[in-house]
């Protein structure tokens, strides 16, 4: 296989979650283009409708975090790419500042509900259709720099449930490599998201990455820059990579 077939995914079926925003919506966005069928999958129905319909694509709405939302979106997927699914793009994630002394543990909870519990729900879902098929598949979930080193204050609850979406990363590269499906994660820096605005005007951004002048390359990232990321792990190109977290930070996690 050439370089101008490695990078890319022809032919290929494809879930993103998270889809109607952000990162997500730069992933299916850019999967859509380098040749895959792509379902965009969100909780917002109006944002994911807007992505997938930007591209022609299809969509579907589901809360990760809800177990029969999943079964129903794999119901979906099968009905709308068919049987088979090359890649899982796990990009969703519950985004909320909240006090570290102050928060109240339904907070703690509902992040760990779709941060965890939901990108371990769609791995599984993933993982059933792919462990049937003789090539395997490629997941892709998007941690964060976060699961390694601090980031913002009031995110205590947000950075235990990525080093969990990382932990998870790892584990199910092990178990699942004898199905040939290989699973590694993206861990983000600061990106310019409508997400991250919106985290901007909650609690003030006290914390060690506070402006982007503090990234060694000295801005934020946008998220095309993240799904291109993305796509790599998810490609031909990293066939022999699985179990791996790769940093999309500017440098941030060496500085
Ligand atoms: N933006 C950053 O600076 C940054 C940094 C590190 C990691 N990340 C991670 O990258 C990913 C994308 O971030 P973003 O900035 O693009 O976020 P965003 O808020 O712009 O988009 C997130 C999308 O996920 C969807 N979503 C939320 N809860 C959901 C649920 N329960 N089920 C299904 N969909 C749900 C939202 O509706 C939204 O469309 C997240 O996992 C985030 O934690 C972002």
């Amino acid at each position: 296989m050439g370089p101008e077939t490695a990078f890319r995914l022809d032919g290929r079926t494809a879930i993103v979650t998270g889809a109607g925003s952000g990162i997500g919506r730069a992933t299916a966005t850019l999967f859509h283009e380098v040749g895959a069928r792509v379902l965009f999958a969100d909780i917002d129905e109006d944002a994911v409708r807007a992505a997938a319909q930007a591209v022609g694509a299809d969509w579907a709405v589901c809360d990760i975090a809800d177990e029969a939302q999943v079964a129903a979106l794999y119901e979906r997927a099968a009905g709308l790419l068919g049987p088979r699914l090359d890649v899982l793009a796990n990009v969703a994630a519950y985004r909320r500042k909240a006090d570290t002394m102050t928060m109240p543990a339904s907070e703690w909870d509902a992040m760990h509900a779709v941060t965890a519990r939901g990108t371990f729900l769609m791995m599984r879902g993933a993982i059933h259709v792919m462990r049937e098929q003789p090539d395997g598949g490629a997941i892709v979930n998007v941690s964060s720099v976060s699961a390694v080193r601090p980031t913002i204050f009031s995110n205590m609850h947000y950075d235990s449930a990525k080093a969990g979406v990382d932990a998870m990363t790892r584990a199910a590269a092990i178990e699942f490599a004898p199905h040939r499906i290989r699973v590694n994660s993206v861990q983000p820096g600061g990106t310019a998201s409508d997400g991250s605005a919106r985290m901007k005007s909650e609690l003030p951004p006290a914390g060690p990455m506070v402006q982007p002048g503090r990234m060694p390359l000295r801005r934020l990232s946008e998220p095309v820059e993240q799904a291109r990321a993305i796509l790599f792990l998810a490609s031909p190109a990293a066939a022999y990579i699985t179990g791996q977290h790769l940093a999309v930070d500017g440098g941030y996690l060496v500085s």
